[in-house]
């Protein structure tokens, strides 16, 4: 196959899909020089990118838009893919109403790029990096092939490359990612370790394998971090129940093993986010749909939503009616430095508690908008952490944002009944007055 890649600073990327995984890589690739046009189906939200009003916060991505864009061509349309060498694919891949992966994105993306491969001589390597079930890499290629009237190899390569970028870090994960995973068909495998080489000048293991174990990877990678998260968790559940037993102590300890590894040792309200919950899904599916029992995941899955219910029964527990009781949270993202809400605990919990009649009031230094949209009048905003505590039946940390770390016992005189639930512990070390529960230390209070 006679792919040319060019110098760097000429070198034309495409990229389709504005999402969080497009966005990042398109203005990191810009910074770096290269020439990027990235196409998203979505008009209004094109428009909006091109003037400056990025779709979501990520820590660093409008610096780098500001300094990059002039680089990067905004567009719906599928034509201008032509004027390019590489193209990355970059849509979403949600959860159906089934439990099953909906591929419909990758499936239309793949017609789109075999109408304009049928109707051009341009010869680009295709790049899936969404993640698929093993097994669709294949078909996208099939529906290219039939569309384009082309094979494989010949007039056009493709391979796929998971992506493994963690939101609020997706600027210096996409600039220092920790493994390249390259499956597929040998040239353009090759001539894609070559181009991530060139781009990173530095030393990054790569994995070069086929379509389908590619595909498996970055699901086992997920189901794995997913695994740790309730294990803790589920330690964290029997501290609570041991008087002075400390999850972090046992994390710290069990971490310094380096056949387990520290990260993803952290206790608290359970996983949420766009990746862990719908990648653990479809595994699960995946793999009851090929006759295998996935019983491992599916106690991950049931661990994690757990946890929900544990913080809302400790609240009922404490406060014995909720009804019309002044209930505050501090957090509402899935996690800090992002103001993504899609599956965050924190919104379950809300749900659970409306649904008592408590008058919820929330703070969130970013993710206030998006929350807006699901629970409209039905709960207090405020952007004011004194003002939601003031008076407070309840405080409930949830998500672990810098300056939650910073409350002291003088943040807390004005709450009516000095009840502080912490899911993350963040406040374990400054002797709080009052009732303060903390998840793997003394939730169901046996450590008083
Ligand atoms: C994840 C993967 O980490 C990333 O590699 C993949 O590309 C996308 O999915 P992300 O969803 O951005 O990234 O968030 P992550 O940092 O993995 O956190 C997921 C959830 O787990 C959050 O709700 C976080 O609060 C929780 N978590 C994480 C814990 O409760 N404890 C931990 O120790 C780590």
């Amino acid at each position: 196959m006679n792919h040319i890649i060019t110098k760097m600073s000429k070198t034309r990327i495409g990229i389709i899909g504005a999402g969080f995984v497009g966005l990042s890589f398109a203005v990191v690739l810009a910074q770096k020089g290269f020439q990027v046009i990235l196409i998203d189906k979505d008009r209004k939200k094109i428009g909006k990118i091109d003037e400056k009003n990025l779709p979501f916060f990520e820590p660093k991505l409008s610096t780098y838009f500001l300094k990059s864009s002039k680089r990067i061509e905004f567009s719906y349309n599928f034509e201008l893919l032509k004027k390019c060498e590489i193209i990355f694919i970059t849509v979403g891949t949600p959860i159906g109403t089934n439990g099953m992966i909906d591929l419909s994105n990758v499936k239309q993306v793949g017609k789109e790029l075999g109408k304009i491969l049928l109707k051009s001589d341009f010869k680009p390597i295709l790049v899936l990096k969404s993640t698929v079930i093993p097994g669709t890499s294949r078909k996208i290629l099939k529906i290219i092939e039939d569309v384009s009237k082309k094979k494989v190899g010949k007039k056009f390569g493709f391979v796929t490359n998971p992506e493994f970028l963690r939101e609020g870090k997706a600027i210096d994960d996409t600039e220092n990612p920790h493994v390249i995973v390259i499956g597929g068909q040998n040239d353009a495998k090759e001539k894609i370790m070559q181009f991530y080489k060139n781009m990173y000048k530095k030393k990054i293991p790569v994995i070069l394998t086929n379509y389908e174990t590619a595909e498996l990877i970055k699901y086992a990678n997920n189901s794995f971090l997913a695994t740790k998260i309730s294990f803790i968790n589920q330690i964290a559940n029997i501290c609570d129940n041991i008087p002075g037993a400390n999850v972090d102590d046992v994390a710290n300890a069990i971490g310094i093993d380096p056949r387990i590894g520290g990260l993803f040792l952290k206790a608290g309200p359970g996983y949420g986010g766009s990746c862990l919950p719908k990648d653990l899904q479809a595994l699960i599916s995946y793999s009851e749909k090929l006759g295998e029992l996935p019983s491992l995941l599916k106690a991950v899955q049931k661990t994690n939503d757990h946890q929900v219910s544990k913080i809302f029964n400790v609240v009922k527990k404490q406060l014995k009616n909720l009804n019309q009781k002044k209930i505050s949270i501090l957090g509402l993202s899935f996690k800090e430095d992002s103001d993504d809400i899609r599956e965050s605990v924190s919104i379950k919990l809300i749900t659970k508690l409306i649904q008592q009649k408590s008058n919820v009031v929330v703070h969130d230094p970013m993710a206030i908008g998006n929350t807006k949209k699901i629970f409209k009048n039905k709960i207090q905003y405020s952007d004011s952490i004194p003002e939601i505590i003031n008076e407070s039946d309840c405080l409930i940390i949830m998500t672990p944002w810098e300056e939650y770390k910073r409350l002291n016992n003088s943040d807390f005189q004005k709450m009516k009944n000095k009840l502080i639930i912490d899911t993350r512990r963040l406040l374990k070390n400054k002797k709080i007055q009052g009732k303060y529960l903390s998840i793997g230390i003394n939730l169901n209070e046996n450590n008083h």
